[in-house]
This record gives C-alpha cells, sequence and structure tokens, in this order.
C-alpha cells in the first residue's frame, strides 16, 4: 500500500516536470514567431500599440498578430492595458538587435526541433542526408550567423580573449589571424575591436555567409583591416603564412579529411604562430553528458549524425595536431563545454 502510494506521487512528480517542459517548450515557440516575424522589432518601434498598428508595423496578417499577442501576453512577453501592447523586459531581449539579445535561444531550440524530427524519420533507414538539413527552414536560415554570434560571442569576450595570451602578441606585431569557417565573421570582428592592429582573412564555404560577413565589417567601419573570401577549407591557400589560424566550431564538418586539413593548418602557419580550434567539447564519459552545461551538447551531436558529422573529443584534436608535428594544449571553458586547443610548432 505504502509502496503504491508513493509510486503514485512520484508518476505526477514527473507528469508536473513534464508539463513545465512542456510550457517552456510553448514559451520558446511563440518567441519564435515574434522574431522571425519581427514582431518584437515592430513593436520597440511602436514603443506601444494596439494589434492592428502592430500589424502595420510589421507587414503582417492583423488576425494571426492578435492570436500571437495573445500568447505572447501569456507568456510574459507582452503587456497589455485597455487593448495597447508594450514590450515586458522578457519581450525586449527576444529583439535580435538588443545588446544582451537572448534570440538565439528561441531560434536554436525551433532548429533543434527540426533536427530531432529529421533523426526520429532518418532512424529507420540510417541515412545521413547532410548539412543541406540545415537550410530546410526557410525561417531559420538568415538567422544563423547572428545566432552563433550571439550564443557564443560571450564566451569568447569574457573568458578565451581573456585567456589566449597570443592575441596580443599578435597585435604587438601588426599579424594577420586567418578564421576558416568563418560564418557572419563575429570572431573576426570582434577581435578587430579588441586588437587595433590585427588583419583578419575570413574563408567560408557559403557564399551567403561571406555576404553578411563583408556586410558586417562594413558597417561596423572594419573593411580595411577584415577581407572575407569564399571558399573550402580543404582547399585553403594563402600566400603568406598566418600568425594565428582559427577554426571556430568548423573543424567537425571537415574531421573526414583531417589529414589534409591538419597539413594545410601547419603549412600555412607563421614560426611562433598559433592554430585555435574552437570545437565544443564532447566528453570522455556518458556521465558527464547529465550536467546541465554539457546536455545540449547530446542533443546537437544528434543533430550533428543528421548531417554526417560528429562532436569530437578534445584529446583527438591534440592528437590530430601531433600526427603532424605539431605540439598541442587544451584549454577548457563555459563550465568544460567548450574547448579550445593550441597547436604551435615546436620552438
Ligand atoms: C557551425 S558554423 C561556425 C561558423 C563560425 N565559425 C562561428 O563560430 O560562428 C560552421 C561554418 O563552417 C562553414 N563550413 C563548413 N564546411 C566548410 C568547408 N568545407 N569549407 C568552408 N567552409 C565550411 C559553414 O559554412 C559554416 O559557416
Amino acid at each position: 500500500m505504502i509502496e503504491s502510494a508513493s509510486l503514485t506521487t512520484s508518476t505526477q512528480d514527473m507528469a508536473r516536470q513534464l508539463r513545465m517542459q512542456s510550457q517552456g517548450a510553448m514559451s520558446l515557440n511563440i518567441a519564435y514567431v515574434g522574431i522571425v516575424s519581427n514582431l518584437f522589432e515592430s513593436l520597440h518601434a511602436l514603443k506601444e500599440g494596439t494589434v492592428e498598428a502592430l500589424a502595420k508595423e510589421s507587414e503582417m496578417d492583423t488576425l494571426y498578430v492578435r492570436r500571437w499577442a495573445e500568447a505572447a501576453f501569456a507568456f510574459g512577453y507582452l503587456d497589455v492595458t485597455n487593448d495597447v501592447y508594450r514590450l515586458t523586459p522578457l519581450g525586449d531581449l527576444m529583439r535580435p538587435t538588443h545588446p544582451e539579445t537572448q534570440f538565439n535561444i528561441p531560434v536554436g531550440s525551433i532548429l533543434s526541433t527540426h533536427m530531432a524530427d529529421r533523426a526520429a524519420e532518418l532512424m529507420v533507414t540510417g541515412e545521413r542526408p547532410g548539412e543541406k538539413v540545415l537550410a530546410e527552414r526557410k525561417n531559420i536560415l538568415p538567422w544563423f550567423g547572428a545566432m552563433l554570434e550571439a550564443s557564443f560571442s560571450g564566451v569568447f569576450e569574457k573568458e578565451i580573449y581573456p585567456a589566449i595570451k597570443i592575441f596580443g602578441e599578435v597585435d604587438r606585431r601588426g599579424g594577420t589571424v586567418v578564421d576558416l569557417g568563418c560564418g557572419n565573421g563575429w570572431y573576426l570582428r570582434s577581435l578587430a575591436h579588441r586588437c587595433h592592429n590585427i588583419r583578419g582573412i575570413g574563408w567560408d564555404g557559403f557564399d551567403e555567409n561571406i555576404r553578411r560577413a563583408k556586410d558586417l565589417a562594413r558597417k561596423e567601419g572594419l573593411e580595411s583591416r577584415l577581407s572575407f573570401h569564399l571558399g573550402d577549407i580543404k582547399a585553403f591557400s594563402h600566400a603568406r603564412p598566418a600568425d594565428i589560424i582559427a577554426m571556430n566550431r568548423a573543424l567537425h564538418h571537415v574531421w573526414d579529411q583531417k589529414e589534409s586539413v591538419f597539413e594545410i593548418l601547419k603549412n600555412h602557419l607563421a614560426p611562433g604562430g598559433a592554430v585555435l580550434i574552437w570545437e565544443p567539447a564532447w566528453p570522455q564519459s556518458i556521465q558527464e553528458l547529465k550536467e546541465p552545461r554539457r546536455r545540449p551538447l547530446a542533443v546537437q551531436n544528434l543533430g550533428e549524425h543528421v548531417q554526417g558529422n560528429h562532436l569530437l573529443r578534445p584529446e583527438e584534436i591534440a592528437s590530430a595536431f601531433h600526427s603532424v608535428g605539431m605540439k598541442s594544449e587544451i584549454v577548457l571553458f563555459a563550465e568544460g563545454a567548450e574547448a579550445v586547443i593550441i597547436g604551435y610548432l615546436p620552438g
């Protein structure tokens, strides 16, 4: 009797927990609609407004906007008085142009749902269609670069940049930083704002990324120091050796060609320079995946599987450096969820 009572309680607890998680997902879904339909930004521009005014400002359908506004109110993104809506502080953080924006969280969550659904479909056959799966959601694709920037520029600025001494050394000698798989170029822009003598070269295989990277560099007045080029990492070539070659979340995309990629890295490095590989740190043991900061890695790795990739252990990357005669050092950040593996030529 006692046993069945405690079983019932624990089922109720689990059901309550699941309902709360379900509401968390609903809240992110509603935020996502407001982000990609420009509703948060439009309401910010208006300061406050009726559904009709918001629909006009955002150029969206009035009836859809009404249903969205009710749900956004229910989940705390909007306040309302006499049918006039305004953003709450939480709603304000959903604006992609907010200096401390958190828009990446709902957009990342919907991307994760998309990848989960694709994994569920593909599990039957084992097919792995590749990176094109990322581009299947037309509402998400334009946000990809900005989402990575919002997710990782904070870790870079607060933890990685202060810990990696070579940035300062290369800045003092006016050196060159190459970023392979540069996305929207945020890493080079962030570095160029901190290191005023550095020159940067970004390289990416997706032309939309290069277009955006050039555009953003121009808007921030950095176009004379940063250049961006379309090209495959596996075919990277540059006449002058670089002082730093960075690859951020890009190595796992080309890991199947690691032998030639690591030769390219070594052959393009100037004496005294360093290769900085930043990757999510796949842990040594499955137990570590339970840590809250590392849990998302497990979900990401399911999505990586769909794309034909997998996340890497920092030690595997260190060993790839050693196989081309380079030394390496592993530095962990973000409570162990992120790793920078520094490779350099023996002196
Ligand atoms: C996860 S994103 C990371 C982007 C950026 N480094 C960042 O941290 O925001 C991986 C990037 O690598 C690029 N990429 C993947 N494989 C590539 C290849 N073979 N050649 C060039 N770029 C590639 C993609 O276009 C994408 O921009």
